[in-house]
């Protein structure tokens, strides 16, 4: 088992990562929000017989009242209207300050679940049972939930700490092969940009990685989560830009994945093609350091072992500035990037005439 804390001074909380944890969920609950006698568990429509009931039923054993609420599998539940249902669904339960809410799916149930934990009488306790890699190494960690609106995603939403998070590791047994692949992107991406030991590490493990092998998972998730977690304890809010640095390959990937429909690229993915693009980037911007072409040569090849896609698809150049000129992460005009400096090391770069790289 492995533990990894979040030490945020107002909220400090534990991640458990662990295989067969589920069972033992009742006593972190009980650890976790002391005293507390009633749950609803959120879940989607594909998790909720996969899990969801299970942890209903775990919390129920361990004498833990709960109620359990189904939202539509997929983006299209993270709406204000969903939400709306669920405050009134939590209401009619009976909830008050003390009820908690336990999450359980991927990022998107975390995200919306978080946001009504956060919005209902002002904040009421929260647990993150994340069960896709990406929500295990990214979503669930840093307290950022919310909802989209026509006029954006995540436009809605608030931060939020839970008071734990249990991730059980034999739950990503059952997770697609594309889903799994896109949370890889995001753990390649804590190698590249803060521990070059990791990244190697990850290299050494491939083949274990790709058969999704216990041991190894339960070391880059938690890996994952220290590096997400330091970042997030240094910048919390996101006021000091520091937290900006977990959007490398964010800015390309946002456009590929807005240029060619939601949803043909999955988010991880478009991340792979943007890290590619990124990494390359910012060799052509220094040609003279050597390092920085290893660099990209070794991520590419790394992406690929994990068949996590690197080919920037046939898009117009003008629409793909034009996507990045809007992404949120621009100034002025100007575009800032996240690149590498070496391995394990980035830094934020405003770089103009990026229509020439493209
Ligand atoms: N809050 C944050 O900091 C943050 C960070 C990154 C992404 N996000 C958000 O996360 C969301 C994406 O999360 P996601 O990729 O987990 O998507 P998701 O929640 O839609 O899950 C992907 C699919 O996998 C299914 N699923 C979940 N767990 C499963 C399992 N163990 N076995 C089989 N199927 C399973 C789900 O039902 C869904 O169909 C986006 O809305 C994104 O904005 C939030
Ligand atoms: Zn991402």
């Amino acid at each position: 088992m492995q533990t990894v804390s979040v030490s945020l001074a107002a909220n400090p909380y534990e991640i458990v990562i662990s295989s067969g944890i589920f069972p033992q969920f009742g006593e972190y609950f009980k650890k976790w929000v002391p005293g507390a006698r009633q749950a609803v568990v959120v879940t989607d429509t594909n998790v909720e017989p996969l899990y969801g009931m299970k942890i209903a039923e775990i919390l129920a054993d361990a004498g833990i009242a709960n109620d359990l609420c189904v939202v539509e599998a997929g983006e299209e539940s993270k709406c204000p209207e969903v939400a709306q249902m669920l405050w009134e669904r939590l209401i009619e339960c009976g909830a008050d300050r003390k009820t908690v809410v336990v999450a359980v799916g991927g990022g998107v149930v975390g995200d919306l679940a978080g946001f009504v934990a956060a919005t209902l009488n002002r904040g009421i306790p929260f647990i993150q049972v994340p069960t896709t890699l990406l929500a295990q190494v990214d979503s669930s960690v840093g307290g950022k939930t919310g909802i989209n609106i026509p006029q954006g995603k995540n436009l809605v939403g608030a931060f939020w700490q839970p008071k734990g998070v249990l991730m059980d590791m034999t739950s990503l047994q059952t997770l697609d092969d594309r889903q799994y692949r896109a949370g890889l992107a995001e753990v390649v991406k804590y190698g590249v940009i803060l521990d070059a030991d990791f990244f190697a590490f990850l290299e050494q493990n491939i083949s274990a990685v790709n058969a999704r092998q216990e041991d190894v998972l339960a070391r880059i998730i938690a890996r994952s989560c220290e590096l997400k977690a330091q970042i997030v304890i240094e910048d919390e809010r996101e006021t000091s830009g520091r937290r900006a640095i977990l959007n490398y390959g964010h800015t390309f990937g946002h456009a590929v994945e807005k240029l060619c429909g939601f949803g043909t690229y999955l988010h991880g993915e478009a991340v792979g093609i943007g890290m590619s693009f990124a990494a390359k980037l910012a060799m052509k911007l220094e040609p003279e350091k050597k390092e920085l072409q290893e660099l990209s040569e070794r991520q590419d090849a790394l992406l690929e072992a994990l068949h996590i896609p690197t080919q920037v698809p046939d898009l117009p150049r003008d629409a793909v500035l034009s996507a990045m000129l809007h992404d949120k992460k621009t100034e002025n005009g100007t575009i800032r990037f996240v690149l590498p400096n070496r391995l394990g090391e980035c830094v934020m770069k405003t770089v103009e005439g990026v229509e020439s790289f493209i």
